[in-house]
């Protein structure tokens, strides 16, 4: 398949990288993943203006404009019709030595590639999917879309190992979201939202279920949200770019509510649906 790299599309397997990529070293860069459903990016706009946001939190010179990546991805989704996942990852870029201070004048590594979206399957809509839970371990800068995942990956292999989906975290006691994905929770129709603060990424899609919520006259808080009440709600929810909004059944190996996708859950799917067209 066709990436890009660097200002030139070429095959992903020829694209060499420096052992001295800031990215490889220290993970010094930050990341997008941007949906498209028939070859239109679904809020390509907002996944940029997020990664102009996730550039200006680590002081690196974004080394394009929200036109200029729009550009690139339609270009690259050229030679990858239909749906698809689009990957965006800029690096601080190749210093000559090893050294954690920033260096000036470094032109950033971008690396662009596609895959097909793997959307959830008829099956996972309509019994929803096991969790597991864990104590949010990751740093305190989890707005930034960084490529340092380590955290998000340790956290989402405890939820394979047990044969789950995904693993919903808690720090200090309140929810903050999973380890690739925004975490909901419905209790007496109210759909409750952790705080968009530095502890969770604000997801594109968490932005547009709040906006769904509020079209659709569905009631939705964004507060604090203690575990006592994800373990106690009638529904959970995540959302993703990938994932869209997946009910969660099962959480520790315990049902979720009546143990299926709920009420509340089932429309906003259908309004999610409605809305990407
Ligand atoms: N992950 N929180 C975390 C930790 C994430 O990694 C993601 C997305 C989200 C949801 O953000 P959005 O709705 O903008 O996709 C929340 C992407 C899909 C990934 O790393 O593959």
């Amino acid at each position: 398949p066709i990436a890009h790299f660097n200002g030139a599309f070429v095959p992903l397997d020829e694209i060499r990288i420096s052992p001295l990529d800031r990215g490889f070293i220290f993970g010094d860069g930050v990341y997008e993943v941007v949906p498209v459903y028939n070859g239109e990016p679904l809020h390509g706009r907002e996944h940029f203006e997020r990664l102009q946001r996730s550039c200006d939190e680590i002081r690196l010179k974004n080394p394009h404009t929200v036109d200029e990546w729009m550009a690139l991805t339609r270009k690259l989704l050229e030679s990858h019709p239909g749906n698809q996942s689009v990957y965006v990852h800029v690096t601080r870029g190749v210093p000559s030595k090893r050294d954690h201070v920033i260096p000036t004048g470094l032109k950033p590594t971008v690396f662009m590639m596609c895959y097909p979206l793997a959307s959830p399957s008829k099956e996972q809509i309509e019994n929803g999917v096991a969790c597991t839970t864990a104590e949010d371990f990751r740093w305190t800068k989890c707005h930034i879309k960084s490529i340092s995942l380590l955290g998000n990956v340790l956290a989402r292999q405890s939820s394979v190992d047990a044969g789950a989906v995904e693993t919903i975290m808690f720090r200090n006691g309140f929810l903050t979201e999973a380890s690739a994905s925004n975490a909901f929770v419905v209790k007496g129709g109210t759909v409750l939202a952790a705080p968009q603060d530095n502890m969770i990424l604000l997801g594109i899609t968490y932005q547009l279920l709040e906006k769904l919520a509020k079209d659709g006259t569905l009631k939705l808080e964004v507060r604090p949200v203690s575990e006592a009440e994800v373990r106690g709600a009638d529904e959970i929810w995540l959302s993703s770019s990938t994932k869209e909004v997946l009910a969660v059944t099962s959480l520790d190996g315990k049902p979720v509510g009546t143990g299926k996708p709920g009420p509340v859950f089932k429309r906003m799917h259908a309004l999610y649906q409605e809305y990407k067209g």
